[in-house]
């Protein structure tokens, strides 16, 4: 109840915003025969595919004086899409063709996110990557082996319980767009335990055994939270993304460390390092970014809500790392089975 409560208002914040913009065009159109001829300080562009009749456009956006907002406009259209308005909007934004007159209390979807990637870089250069694990890792020789093997058995746990947070939101109402991108991802994501696995079975670790196996306190908390998030502010997940799947990262320290380290045989190193260049080469670091960009407005409020909850998501992240540290440097054996 509280989840499809939840969509149904970000929907509504969606939609909302689109009603609340007032758009100014910054340039002259003419319809052609396939497209639309755009001029603007003497210079024309011609534009074609668009996802409605030129001559709609036209009649629609030669409207948009700054005055009136775009669900006013479109109104007097019959059945346009909100959402096919809203991507010629976006697209015409983007090439300087239009203003998109954002209210003073609100700002863009991506200038919301950078928002909130400053305060997490900030949380994280402060705590994280001053915690024990990661400032161990720089020095590889001194971790102790069962700390880089205790690191990939919590990241299993993580990833078997990845659909317990990715699926709540694939079928986010409001934006269609965003939707497609979040299912692109879960199909890519599908099965990365698995990759994980193998490298877990270089050390004569078997599915079987794992599964007999309980994650740390703090890796079953990041999940936990990551799907309450999910299922309850998604906007809020959304933001979450980027961090995780290691947005603005070009190597993952994790893998060098343990390919600086004497102790760790590269058969055991290959699958981590095939998974984390998946997440490199795939951009899922980017995946936060493209998602905000389709939201054209967030309010100030919701920006500061977000900023809030997300001092709450660094610590328990930074904790995870943390717990793997305290937990295997100074435990003899790797697997936590559940029965005694
Ligand atoms: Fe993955
Ligand atoms: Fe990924």
């Amino acid at each position: 109840m509280e989840n499809h409560h939840s969509h149904t208002k970000l929907m509504e914040l969606i939609l909302m915003t689109y009603a609340q913009i007032k758009p100014q065009l910054r340039c002259q159109l003419e319809p052609t025969d396939t497209g639309l001829t755009v001029t603007r300080h003497g210079s024309s562009y011609d534009i074609s595919g668009l996802p409605i009749s030129p001559t709609l456009v036209s009649k629609i956006f030669t409207q948009f004086n700054g005055e009136r907002a775009v669900s006013e406009v479109i109104e007097e259209h019959g059945s346009v899409s909100i959402d096919q308005v809203g991507m010629i909007i976006d697209s015409f934004h983007e090439s300087g063709f239009l203003i998109k007159n954002v209210a003073a209390d609100s700002t863009t979807g991506l200038g919301c996110l950078l928002e909130l990637e400053d305060l997490q870089n900030k949380l994280m250069y402060e705590t994280l990557y001053e915690n024990v694990f990661w400032t161990n890792c720089q020095n590889p020789e001194g971790v102790p082996q069962n700390v880089f093997y205790g690191m990939a058995i919590e990241n299993y746990h993580f990833l078997f319980r990845e659909s317990w947070f990715d699926a709540p939101i694939l079928g986010l109402p409001g934006s269609i767009d965003a939707r497609v991108l979040m299912n692109e991802f879960f199909c890519e994501e599908y099965g990365h335990d698995e990759l994980i696995l193998k490298s877990l079975n270089e050390l004569g670790i078997t599915r079987e055994e794992i599964y007999r196996t309980v994650p740390l306190p703090e890796t079953l908390a990041l999940c936990n939270a990551l799907a309450h998030w999910a299922a309850t502010d998604p906007l809020f997940f959304f933001s979450t993304m980027g961090v995780l799947e290691g947005k603005d990262l070009k190597i993952d320290s994790y893998v060098s460390a343990m390919e600086g380290s004497e102790k760790i045989d590269d058969k055991f190193i290959k699958y981590i390092r095939d998974h984390s260049n998946i997440n490199l080469n795939d951009g899922h670091g980017n995946l936060s970014r493209e998602i905000f960009k389709k939201f054209p407005i967030v309010s100030l409020d919701e920006v500061a809500r977000l900023k809030s909850k997300t001092h709450l998501f660094i610590e328990i992240y930074d904790r995870f790392y943390s717990a793997i540290w305290n937990h295997y440097s100074n435990s003899s054996t790797l697997l936590r089975l559940i029965e005694h």
